[in-house]
Parts: structure tokens; C-alpha cells; sequence
């Protein structure tokens, strides 16, 4: 596995084994695997989940782990990415763990660079161990992901977390609906995977669901916001009442940060049918597992 750039490209049986060692790192404890290497962390856009873990899953398997931050890089006195990232590979890291603004920046550097890169999230393209974590949360509760209705609701037009995940559980039998308002939920989604349904109607989405995944609305991203906090919480934030329209046993997840208020309720966010904090941990395990299969 020369990198992970994104799920599109992976293979089944790669997102099994990922999963599967992930499984294993579940369990607390240093694994020590990677003593002895490095991995850079270099994040263009703020981070709290994606970097926190990256940096604790290498720690666990005994690598060193150095983060960059643009504004806390020569980035921010005009270096450029590729000047950047080959100063960065002239220390001989094993592995640089990127996010960045542009969608294709990390594939972009994986041409140029003979180092392996970890896609941490790039634009509106993908968010790779994000998905995987997501696939190893509901796998925690649920005893597969092949007939799962998943219901993902909101600002889906800018979520790299929306298309992984599209990627990852369309290719493993889930059953997707995408749900939004007109604005944020372009009909393009549609080719992303077979089988992908669309609908405005949040009611209709969650119907059923057997995962409800609610996604932040991206206002960095967004040249115009249609509509206030208030408003956009009316129509598509998920209340506890519209968990009586999902199955008894649905889970409801968020990749975060949260907006209390916008996406969701706090009795949502804070109910026993919530596995936010669940996706955080598994984040850890996924992440050991990615950089071992990486740079092990
Ligand atoms: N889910 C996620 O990527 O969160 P951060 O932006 O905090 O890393």
C-alpha cells in the first residue's frame, strides 16, 4: 500500500484488512511496531480529531510523529506546497500525513514525491480514515454493512466525509440515501455509485435508516449562506422526534466538529443512540492501522 490517497481507489479486500488490524489495535495499549520511523503531519486547514489521532496512533506504535500547521510554517512567508513538502521528504520521513483546501493536493504531491502520502482530507474530494473509522463504528453495532439503509443528512456539496463514505458503503452493500437542501445536495452525487438516491425531504431520508450520519454545514466553504443557523435547523436538524421515524436500534453519527443547534439537538448529540464520541476513539485504531500498513 504505496499511501492512501482515498477509498474510491481501494480495493475491498484492502478496506477489510484495514479494518480487520484496526479491530486488533481496539485494544489499549503500545504496539511498538514502527520504532525506529517517522511520519510528518502537514495540515493546511484546521484539525482537531484527524490530527489528535494521527499523532497518538503513531505514538502507540512507537514512531515519531512531528505536526506542521500552515500558519505555523514557512508556508505563511511564501514557500510554496511542492517547495514545502520537498523539504519536508529531504528529512526522510516514512510518511506525510496531509490535509489540505485543494481537492487533489495530496494526489498532486504522491506524483512528485517518493513518499508515501495519507490523504487527511483534501477539499471536497475525500476524507479516507474518516470513512474507514465510520465503517469500523457501525460495524460495532451492527453485524454488517450489506443491506444497512444509511441515511447522510446536510451540507453533503462540500463533504469529503459524504463522499468516502459513499465510496466505502456503497461498495460493501449499503443502501445510501444522500439528503439535503437544493443548494448543498447537487444531483452530479448521483454518479459517485450505483444505487446513490437523493431527497430534500429529511423525514423521507432518516425513514427506516439504520445509521443516521448528520454532516456539518461547511460555512467556510460557502460564498453565500442561504439560510440562518435557525432556519437550516428547522428543516434539516435531527430531533429527537425524527428518531421514532428510524429503526428501533438506529445509530446516529457526525465526523465533527458539531454544531449544537444547527445539525442536531443536544438531546440527540447526548442521547444513548449516539456514537459520536465512539467514532473519535475508533479514529485512533483506524489511524494505527493505516500507518502500519503504510510505513510497516
Ligand atoms: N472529522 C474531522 O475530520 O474532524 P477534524 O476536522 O477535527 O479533524
Amino acid at each position: 500500500m504505496n499511501g492512501l490517497l482515498g477509498i474510491e481507489t481501494l480495493e475491498r479486500s484492502e478496506i477489510e484488512a484495514i479494518l480487520a488490524r484496526a479491530r486488533h489495535f481496539q485494544a489499549p495499549g503500545r504496539y511498538e511496531t514502527l520504532r525506529g520511523k517517522m511520519v510528518v503531519n502537514l495540515f493546511f486547514e484546521a484539525s482537531t480529531r484527524t490530527r489528535t489521532s494521527f499523532e497518538i496512533a503513531a505514538k502507540r506504535l512507537g514512531a515519531d510523529s512531528v505536526s506542521i500547521t500552515a500558519s505555523g510554517s514557512s508556508v505563511s512567508k511564501g514557500e510554496s506546497l511542492v517547495d514545502t513538502l520537498n523539504t519536508l521528504a529531504a528529512m526522510k520521513p516514512q510518511a506525510i500525513v496531509m490535509r489540505h483546501a485543494a481537492s487533489g493536493a495530496p494526489h498532486f504531491l504522491a506524483r512528485h514525491l517518493p513518499i508515501p502520502i495519507i490523504n487527511a482530507g483534501d477539499g471536497l474530494h475525500e476524507h479516507p480514515t474518516q470513512a474507514l473509522l465510520d465503517a469500523l463504528t457501525i460495524l460495532g453495532r451492527k453485524p454488517a454493512l450489506e443491506g444497512l439503509r444509511v441515511a447522510i443528512i446536510g451540507d453533503i456539496a462540500h463533504s469529503r466525509v459524504a463522499r468516502s463514505n459513499v465510496h466505502l458503503l456503497s461498495r460493501f452493500g449499503a443502501e445510501v440515501v444522500l439528503c439535503g437542501p437544493a443548494s448543498l445536495l447537487p444531483s452530479e452525487l448521483l454518479s459517485l455509485a450505483p444505487g446513490i438516491r437523493l431527497t430534500y425531504d429529511m423525514r423521507e431520508a432518516i425513514s427506516g435508516a439504520d445509521v443516521v450520519m448528520m454532516l456539518r454545514v461547511q460555512l467556510e466553504r460557502q460564498h453565500e449562506v442561504a439560510m440562518s443557523a435557525g432556519e437550516y435547523f428547522q428543516f434539516y436538524g435531527l430531533r429527537l422526534e425524527h428518531l421514532a421515524l428510524a429503526k428501533p436500534d438506529a445509530i446516529v453519527m457526525h465526523p465533527g466538529p458539531i454544531n449544537r443547534g444547527r445539525e442536531l439537538s443536544s438531546e440527540v448529540a447526548d442521547s444513548q443512540r449516539s456514537v459520536i464520541l465512539n467514532q473519535v476513539e475508533n479514529g485512533i485504531a483506524v489511524r494505527m492501522a493505516v500507518l502500519e500498513r503504510v510505513m510497516g
